[in-house]
């Protein structure tokens, strides 16, 4: 009898999430005889059953759309707001993937929804998922949906930025995407000729980076391109953040579960996210710190969503066909409980277990670090 697949988009919206729904549908139609039905709006579509079939003619023509077809969120199946309440929507959830009669659930998202799309795993659903977001920092695949447009416009972006710069004889200090993950700023600051590169996994320490632009300025190069994560830090910053993070840490290894006990370890969370709420909106701070420590005058650009937005790249479009594909012929398969990972020109379903809860950040010995200090870029921490 002919499969019947469900198909959702959740998390941020990402260049290519159009091209990797049409991939999947196309494949398990034309290829597999499947029947598919899309889900509006991420988990939250499923809970409601909001959920209608895709025909050839819907996956037709939006190759080259930006955003998702399907709609997204950030809901999570078991913390899912409903009216004024948070609730476990598990059990509805299951009961929409039965009435549709799925064989299984395609799940399109980051890290947020591998993690998601196990829970529904652990509740005996057949999913299957693809890896997406512009951070780049989805464990065990090579590379993630959506990563390569951004980093086309991020670049694009500070080759821009550099006539005001140079005109001026500013500082320019550029806020790219990356919360956690310095990919986005790591790959366009060096594809852009950035002066200074700024990333999460390196903290940094505000006097050497204002040396940094002094020395350029005394050599003759009275503007500065500073690229920095949202995510990056000072390195006092990065010390009160490990303090709040081991705080959390010992509030999850109490064993004793107290009324006492889960009110600190309440606590202990929202301190560590009031930091690395401080921390993703320090930019300015730093610009400001620039312009006082070198004399010289600092603008910021913050660029935000338009990191996410239009027409996916010729890269990201092959991308998510090919993941697309691969993971209809896995599903014909019915191979389920896997993430369908990039590796190298082919792809690879890595089982789910392994990519929740881990984060690909840069590894410090990476080769684009290499490249940025062999030509001179300053890192922060010099
Ligand atoms: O996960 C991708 C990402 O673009 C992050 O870099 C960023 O912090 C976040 O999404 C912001 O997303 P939104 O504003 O849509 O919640």
């Amino acid at each position: 009898m002919a499969k019947t697949i469900g198909i959702l988009t959740a998390g941020g919206d990402s260049p290519g999430l159009n091209a990797a729904i049409r991939g999947v549908g196309k494949a398990a139609i034309g290829a597999y005889g499947m029947h598919v039905v899309g889900f509006r709006d991420g988990f939250r579509g499923l809970m409601e059953n909001r959920g209608s079939s895709l025909s050839p003619s819907d996956l037709s023509g939006i190759l080259t759309i930006g955003g998702t077809i399907l709609g997204t969120s950030r809901d999570k199946p078991n913390r899912m707001p409903v009216g004024k309440k948070t609730m476990d929507m598990t059990d509805a959830i299951v009961a929409t993937y039965h009435n549709h009669h799925l064989d299984g659930l395609v799940c399109l998202g980051g890290g947020g929804t591998q993690k998601n799309a196990f829970h529904l795993l652990q509740n005996s659903l057949n999913v299957i998922t693809l890896p997406k977001t512009i951070d780049n920092d989805v464990a065990l695949t090579d590379i993630t949906l959506g990563f390569d447009t951004a980093l086309g416009i991020a670049t694009d972006a500070i080759d821009r930025l550099h006539s005001t710069a140079h005109s001026h004889h500013r500082i320019i200090v550029v806020e790219v995407m990356g919360h956690n993950a310095g990919w986005l700023a790591l790959g366009a600051g060096i594809a852009g000729g950035a002066d200074v590169i700024l990333i999460p996994e390196i903290p940094y320490d505000i006097e050497a980076v204002a040396e940094a632009i002094r020395h350029r300025s005394r050599t003759g190069s009275r503007f500065s391109i500073v690229a920095v994560s949202e995510g990056s830090m000072s390195r006092a910053q990065a010390e009160t953040l490990q303090q709040a993070q081991a705080l959390v840490d010992q509030a999850k290894g109490s064993k004793k579960r107290t009324r006492r006990s889960v009110e600190k370890a309440k606590a202990a969370k929202a301190k560590f996210s009031e930091i690395k709420e401080q921390v993703g909106n320090s930019t300015l701070q730093l610009s400001q710190e620039l312009e006082q420590l070198t004399g010289l005058e600092s603008r910021v650009t913050i660029l935000g969503h338009l990191q996410r937005g239009g027409t996916p790249s010729a890269a990201d479009r092959l991308l998510a066909t090919r993941l697309g594909t691969a993971c209809a012929g896995l599903v014909n398969q019915g191979m389920f409980g896997v993430m369908v990972a990039t590796r190298g020109d082919g792809t690879e379903p890595v089982p789910l277990e392994d990519v929740v809860d881990k984060r690909k950040t840069v590894p410090l010995d990476h080769p684009w670090i290499q490249s940025a200090r062999d030509i001179g870029v300053c890192l922060g921490d010099a």
